[in-house]
């Protein structure tokens, strides 16, 4: 029986996106003996009906590739006019006969709406930021937090040379996951995180306790989307992207400004920005991405429509999707008390 699958990537891009998709046309293509599309760009290729044939041959030397080879975007069907019709449509005119749509929050919520409207769909989790609820790692993860723990660690020496503060920035949009692994592995003076407002003041008096007591270095890392409490800093006001997303970078700017006028002590900024998301998965990314992608074909055989593969206690099981998208993963509780033991 051969079987017609589309295959999407979807938001930002994120290391291992293309040893998922390898995974996903070795299996499929040479097991169960699949024909294989992919569509470019995220859902835009779908609404547009722009895809590529996929197969062993052309994913050849892709497992330690960064980036994806399909392209992606953060296009959603349902905020275009006629993009539900269109990617119904694509389906039909391509008989096609499931699509494993490879993606963070909004291009999973958008696979979920897809399903409620009676496509065969399969979901992958992807993205650095790892806040997808139902598993317990996303793969970009790992790469993302060995770049960050590199940069402190670079950091660091620096700081200590000159007597400074260093301030670095990580992504991390809703959680600090990245922040708080980065911070723990790196030895940082303070992690600011998004789930947790943060007090300008507090962060200074730690940093004073540490250089008062003989140590003139700090590192202090802050996730992109920390807030500080209301009302206790100026806040530049927000930019958003064509797609709607606040657009987020620079919070270091501003805690760093603080530290410096507020404690005098020198004070330095690196943003790492999208270093974090860009070249080669770490082993354990292109591992992960490897059993996700083989897992989302074979969800695909046992017609497990709606569901998302996830890691689970270091198995890869399928979830509802509807579960996997109604909460993001915050920094556990039990994590979060450890990181802070080693603040100053
Ligand atoms: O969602 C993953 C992520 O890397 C976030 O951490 C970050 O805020 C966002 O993507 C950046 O998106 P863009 O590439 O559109 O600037």
């Amino acid at each position: 029986m051969l079987v017609r699958i589309g295959v999407l990537t979807g938001g930002g891009d994120c290391p291992g996106l293309n040893a998922v998709i390898r995974g996903v046309v070795r299996k499929g293509q040479r097991h169960y003996g699949d024909e294989l599309l992919g569509f470019t760009d995220g859902w835009k290729g779908v609404v547009e009906d722009n895809f590529e044939s996929l197969n062993v041959d052309k994913m050849q030397h892709t497992l330690p590739l960064g980036g994806t080879v399909l392209g992606t975007s953060r296009f959603n069907p349902f905020k275009a006019e006629g993009g539900v019709e269109a990617v119904l449509n694509t389906f039909d005119r391509n008989n096609l006969d499931a699509l494993i749509s490879i993606g963070g929050e909004g291009t999973l919520s958008c696979t979920l709406e897809m399903y409620k409207r009676g496509l065969n769909v399969v979901g992958v989790p992807k993205t650095i930021d790892n806040d997808i609820g139902a598993t317990e790692r996303t793969f970009g993860f790992d790469t993302a937090v060995a770049i960050a723990t590199d940069a402190i660690d670079r950091l660091r020496t620096t700081a200590e040379s000159h007597n400074r503060v260093m301030v670095v920035e990580v992504m991390g949009r809703h959680v600090g996951h990245i922040d708080t692994w980065a911070g723990i592995a790196g030895g940082a003076t303070k992690i600011l995180i998004p789930e947790e407002p943060f007090d300008i003041e507090e962060v200074c008096a730690s940093l004073r306790r540490r250089h008062e007591g003989g140590r003139y270095a700090s590192v202090v890392v802050v996730a992109e989307g920390a807030n500080p409490t209301e009302g206790t800093m100026d806040m530049p006001p927000e930019v958003f992207d064509e797609f709607g997303h606040v657009r987020l970078g620079g919070i270091a700017y501003r805690v760093a400004s603080e530290i410096e006028a507020r404690t005098g002590y020198e004070t330095r900024v690196t943003v790492l920005g999208h270093v974090q998301r860009g070249g080669t998965p770490t082993a354990y990314d292109r591992v992960l991405s490897t059993r996700f992608g083989v897992a989302a074909i074979d969800a695909v055989h046992d017609q497990n429509w709606g569901s998302m593969v996830a890691l689970q206690r270091d198995k890869i099981v399928c979830v509802p999707l509807e579960e996997a998208v109604a909460d993001l993963k915050y920094v556990a509780d039990d994590l979060w008390e450890t990181a802070k033991q080693f603040f100053a």
